[in-house]
């Protein structure tokens, strides 16, 4: 009667701890810290993004939501780029554990930018 039973615990932590080992994370531990910086640019507020990596993998290709997104001032495309709608940190940019990319944009508005997707490497 016990063995099935254990049978079952041994299965179900292979299973939580193999999946954990495969992939702790996901894109929610991707951090955006955004402030108002002294400068204005063409007349506009200019803001400095600071997108950071919580999680022990690499990321890559990170995706955001950005709606409204125009900055009036350039924004290096090889680091960010975006339309009005969905923004991504350039595949030549990967986020490493507890590491960070920032750039500065301008515009009328604050935008938020909203982690949608990434790619994992935990390798
Ligand atoms: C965001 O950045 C500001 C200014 O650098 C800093 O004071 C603040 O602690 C940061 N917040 C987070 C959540 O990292
Ligand atoms: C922004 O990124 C540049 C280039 O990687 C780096 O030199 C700079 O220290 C970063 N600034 C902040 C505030 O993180």
């Amino acid at each position: 009667m016990a063995t099935p039973l254990r049978q079952f615990y041994a299965f179900f932590l292979l299973f939580i701890f193999g999946k954990g080992l495969c992939q702790p994370c996901d894109v929610s531990s991707i951090m955006v810290n955004q402030t108002a910086i002294g400068d204005a640019v063409h007349g506009l507020q200019e803001y400095q993004v600071i997108i950071t990596n919580k999680c022990i993998c690499t990321q890559t290709d990170v995706e955001f939501q950005c709606t409204g997104f125009d900055s009036v001032e350039h924004v290096d495309p090889s680091i960010f780029r975006g339309d009005g709608e969905y923004c991504i940190i350039d595949h030549a940019q990967p986020i490493w554990f507890g590491s960070s990319i920032n750039f500065t944009y301008a515009s009328k508005a604050q935008i938020r930018f909203v982690p949608a997707s990434s790619q994992i490497n935990c390798s």
